[in-house]
């Protein structure tokens, strides 16, 4: 199905003639529509009265205009449909009906993949926010299957979300253009692995500068350089010197494995503005496609410059606390103290609170790292070295964490891995996402490669192996792939095996009192994914208008992907993919989603290892005494050894 939008738009998006091309009606049934509404002086921008059927118009305060008023928002064109640009489109889509979201991005592949039933990423829940946005709800039907006559227009929407590689030709018709495209680390020239490399960047910037229509609101949701405003305006400048295009600065705070979650219920939306009219217009336009969904007083504005550098800074803070309790793991096993308890007892201090104490392996992912590397290195351009010093030690902390854990492997190991395999379990840098991109595991796997072993396991639910071999490309050892075996199955992982090593906390690899089988429908997506059982209350606000309760596994979980029946009847039948589709070929060929998301069953692991079975957890998910009962010699970070 060709999804690519109509470019029917006009040049001004405050116009209110404009011939924006907007989703058809019946587009009436979203989540939550919020109706409040406010007002701005008239002679600061141009604007035009309300004209969405779920704002009303009417009210005012003193000072302003005598009716409601606000920049008109038709189309939302979203550069890069990444971990950030594609399920945070989805999420504004979901809640703005009246709105067109378009996602654009070069990658073909990952275009059609959006466009599919096989999505690019993995997010629990993230599926279900696609497909009714995507492809639009159908009325409900009765318990016959037949069209529910008591349904009215309402219950249903049409599909308001589009994912395209035509870049220009969205940029062009879009009212707001979110550039969300990567930000990696340089790797050369000045600054290299430390500063941001902002080609990507300076790339979107310059197409929508060449492309968009005057009044265009550009916004900054990539993680970027505290002043990349400045570099916006040059760029817009140089281009259309004769057009203002307000900058706003919207960072993104979701978390990989919980990003629905977190964008449906956002602790804040941060959004940075210039301090003139039309920057604080731009900001409330963009609060409002917010407000939809999210509490106004969660809606914080800021300052353009403070809204760039809070998102390096709440990163910062967050590693520094992964960094500190990690470096209190390291004297807990010489002194006999055990970092879990420390961790419980100054977490119950609400000054300092129980989150990110848990220690480990250290943090991994494309963000943390890259962005205290980002501060470190603002820090000392700015002339500040000892701030540089101070957050770099975050980063030191980090690495000395997963050195320390690799080296003490091959050294309870005697030292020597010559013949011997070794397996790891969980590859992704945390559970929840099949993203393999900047994993501690890749660490751990050349440290081990150094040592020469026979070979190394490895078995992760949910990154392909094509991610994980694209990763260890970069390592320096030139036998990396043929010693490096990716199973689809853990136990294959186990056979054999001199020491197993636990390296993401993935619930399957908990030790259960017994292996708890998952009751799941089968989803596109080669994961099962539970979300806690209040969810779903949330989620999408269906359960509200559903008599039936969503199927749960046999603990309590609520199974996201599955959705009431009288729901999924009313998505959208997803189209057939093509004869020799990749995507299903590799979903059948591997294990069934039930399988791969089936807690571990510990004691044929325990069959399968060689003696002395070692088990080495990397983030303290292990039951000590349970598998001390199963045989397992334990080791844990944070707690003296056994062994
Ligand atoms: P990603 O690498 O998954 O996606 C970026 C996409 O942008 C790619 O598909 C790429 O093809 C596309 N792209 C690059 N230049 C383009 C251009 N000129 N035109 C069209 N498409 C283009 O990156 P991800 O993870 O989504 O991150 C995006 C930004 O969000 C980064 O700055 C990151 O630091 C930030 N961020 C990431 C979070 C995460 O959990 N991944 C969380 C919060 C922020």
């Amino acid at each position: 199905m060709d999804r690519t939008p109509s470019l029917t738009g006009s040049e001004d998006c405050t116009d209110s003639s404009s011939n924006c091309s907007v989703p058809d009606t019946p587009a009436n049934w979203s989540p939550n529509v919020v109706g409040e509404h406010y007002s701005i002086p008239m002679d600061e921008i141009a604007l035009q009265p309300v004209m969405r059927a779920d704002l009303p118009l009417g009210g005012s305060r003193e000072g302003r205009i005598s009716h409601s008023v606000r920049r008109q928002i038709r189309n939302v064109c979203c550069i890069g449909a990444g971990y950030v640009g594609g399920p945070t489109a989805a999420m504004i889509a979901l809640h703005n009906p009246h709105i067109r979201v378009t996602v654009v991005d070069r990658d073909e592949r990952r275009v059609r993949a959006w466009n599919s039933r096989h999505l690019p990423i993995h997010e629990p829940g993230l599926s279900d926010v696609v497909r009714a946005a995507r492809d639009g709800l159908r009325p409900g039907v009765d318990g016959t299957g037949r069209a529910d006559a008591s349904n009215d227009e309402s219950s249903t929407r049409a599909p308001n979300l589009f994912f395209s590689t035509a870049c220009a030709e969205t940029i062009a018709e879009a009212d707001v253009v979110m550039i969300s495209v990567n930000t990696p680390t340089k790797r050369r020239g000045q600054g290299a692995g430390r500063a941001t490399d902002m080609t990507a960047f300076e790339g979107a910037t310059r197409d929508v500068a060449t492309h968009s229509r005057r009044g265009c609101i550009i916004v900054e949701k990539s993680t970027v350089p505290c002043k990349t405003g400045q570099l916006i305006n040059n760029i817009t400048q140089q281009h259309r010197p004769e057009l203002d295009f307000p900058v706003l600065s919207n960072p993104e705070f979701l978390s990989e494995g919980t990003a629905i979650k977190d964008l449906m219920r956002p602790d804040r939306v941060i959004i940075g503005c210039e301090t003139t009219p039309s920057g604080t217009a731009a900001a409330e336009a963009l609060a409002d496609l917010y407000a939809s969904w999210v509490p106004r007083e969660r809606i914080v504005t800021n300052n353009i410059w403070s809204a760039e550098l809070c998102k390096l800074t709440a990163n910062a803070m967050l590693a520094q606390r992964i960094s500190s309790i990690n470096s209190i793991s390291a004297i807990c096993e010489r002194t006999g103290a055990d970092v879990g308890e420390i961790a419980k007892s100054i977490g119950l201090d609400r000054r300092i609170g129980p989150q990110f104490l848990k220690a480990g392996l250290g943090f991994g992912g494309s963000c943390f790292r890259k962005d205290i590397a980002s501060l470190t290195y603002l820090a000392e351009s700015l002339g500040l070295p000892e701030v540089a010093a101070y957050w770099e030690q975050v980063l030191t902390m980090n690495n000395y964490q997963r050195d320390r854990f690799a080296l003490n492997v091959v050294a309870k190991l005697n030292n020597s891995l010559r013949g011997k395999k070794i397996t790891i379990l969980g590859y992704a840098f945390k559970k929840d996402t099949g993203d393999a991109r900047e994993s501690p595991a890749l660490d751990v796997v050349r440290i081990l490669l150094e040592e020469g072993p026979k070979s190394i396991a490895i078995f992760d639910p949910l990154c392909s192996e094509a991610d994980i071999r694209y990763e260890l490309s970069a390592l320096p050892a030139a036998d990396a792939q043929d010693i490096v075996k990716v199973c689809a199955d853990p136990y294959e992982a186990c056979e054999d095996s001199s020491a197993v090593l636990v390296l993401t906390d993935w619930d399957m690899f908990k030790l259960q009192a017994r292996p708890a089988p998952v009751k799941a429908q089968p989803v596109d997506s080669p994961m099962i994914a539970r979300f806690s059982p209040s969810t779903p209350a949330e989620l999408l606000h269906l359960p509200q208008r559903s008599k039936q309760t969503p199927p749960t596994t046999d603990r309590g979980a609520v199974v996201v992907g599955s959705l009431p029946e009288e729901i999924l009847a009313r998505l959208q039948p997803q189209a057939e993919c093509g004869t020799g589709c990749e995507e299903c070929l590799l979903v059948s060929k591997s294990m069934g989603s039930k399988q791969r998301q089936e807690a571990m069953d510990w004691s044929r692991v325990a069959t399968l290892v060689r003696q002395p079975k070692m088990l080495f957890d990397g983030r303290n998910v292990l039951d000590a005494a349970g598998m001390d009962a199963l045989g397992f010699r334990l080791e844990t970070l944070g707690r003296a050894s056994t062994i």
